[in-house]
């Protein structure tokens, strides 16, 4: 069979490989079908991921068709469609032991610490395999695991009906954050420097956008909210400025999510936090988030297609990350078919 292995920064290959084989009563072995690429698996390629070992197969975005499975699965059986979820953690330690896994001491992440799911085939413990419905499509499934991401975000900021919530950044993510937010019946905000995000965002609801190039965010945001502020700020976009923003436009009582992975420090007066006894909380992959959202992705209640800029076939990887290193606007979620 085919990986794509990133074998040392800045050198990705398809490479041949044994299939692999189930070595556990408790393992399925599953048919890729879909994967995502995401920035962290660009960031693995250019050797600026912080967490990354090598040589890795990256993807952690990704579905596939179960084609065996251990003595003991009961569950799950050949021919079953399903969403991977990408992490593996100890279970003993004390985010683990307080339900919060995904920020385990022992955390590791197919496609960044283990080999992922860019590649034909992959064995995964019976519990990381969702099921989804028969009715679903490769290319709508294998968006489950970004509004993962999104419904952790909304719950770590508490989102409320009728709460304004600003999100910053309306890249793949950030529109996954404004459709959950609309589900959770926030009156959303987005900003971007990109107009054609903004015009994405607006088709996906959006209450309200802000170009962050050619506007003022904050007096825009304290004119949207008559003063107040919004309720919850996410911030999407992950760069030093934009956490200080969402500091500065959060009403009293409000919220802060954070979710990027910049090491640039930002500059934040404490003041600005105790004055308003604001929340800022991080948010990082999920926790126990997938049997929410695949039950939504059942429903149709969500858009994720909408997110889906190019589709790809996984031969094409290295056409596929220039069109990510070229940052152009057009590019946004780029699914690859094995
Ligand atoms: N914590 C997690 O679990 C998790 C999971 C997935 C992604 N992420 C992070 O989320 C971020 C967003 O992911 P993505 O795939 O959508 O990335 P992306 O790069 O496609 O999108 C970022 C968007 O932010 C916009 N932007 C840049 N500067 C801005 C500014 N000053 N104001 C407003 N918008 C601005 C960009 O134009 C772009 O549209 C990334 O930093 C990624 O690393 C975190
Ligand atoms: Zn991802
Ligand atoms: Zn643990």
């Amino acid at each position: 069979m085919k990986a794509i292995q990133v074998l040392k920064p800045g050198d990705i290959q398809i490479v041949e490989r044994e299939i692999p084989k189930i070595e556990n009563d408790d393992e399925v072995l599953v048919k890729v079908k879909y994967a995502g690429i995401c920035g962290s698996d660009i960031h693995i390629y250019h050797g600026t991921s912080p967490v990354a070992t090598y040589p890795r197969v990256i993807g952690h975005e990704f579905v596939g068709e179960i084609v065996e499975t251990g003595q003991n699965v009961m569950h799950l059986k050949t021919g079953d469609k399903v969403v991977v979820e990408p992490i593996y953690y100890c279970g003993k330690c004390y985010p683990c032991k307080i339900g919060r896994p995904n920020v385990c001491e022992k955390l590791e992440v197919l496609g960044v610490h283990r080999d992922g799911g860019f590649q034909e085939y992959v064995v995964v413990k019976k519990a990381n395999a969702h099921k989804f419905g028969e009715h679903l499509r490769w290319d709508e499934a294998v968006l489950i695991e970004p509004f993962t991401i999104a419904c952790q975000v909304t719950w770590r900021g508490d989102i409320r009906e009728d709460d304004f919530v600003f999100i910053q950044g309306a890249g793949p993510i950030g529109l996954a954050i404004l459709q959950y937010a609309k589900y959770r019946g926030g009156i959303c905000i987005v900003s971007d420097i990109a107009e054609s995000k903004l015009t994405e965002a607006k088709n996906l609801e959006a209450d309200y956008v802000i170009n962050a190039m050619t506007q003022d965010v904050a007096s825009e945001i304290r004119r949207i909210t008559n003063g107040m502020g919004a309720n919850v700020t996410i911030d999407a976009a992950c760069t030093p400025k934009t956490f200080e923003t969402a500091v500065n436009v959060t009403s009293s009582a409000g919220r802060v999510v954070v979710m990027g992975f910049n090491e640039i420090p930002s500059q934040i007066p404490q003041f600005m936090v105790t004055k308003g006894e604001l929340t800022i909380c991080g948010s990082r992959l999920q926790t126990n988030k997938f049997p929410e959202v695949i039950e939504l992705f059942n429903n149709r209640k969500l858009n994720p297609t909408a997110l889906i800029s190019h589709r790809m076939h996984y031969t094409q990887i290295k056409e596929a990350i220039k069109l990510v290193e070229d940052k152009n606007q057009q590019v946004s979620k780029i699914i690859l078919e094995f």
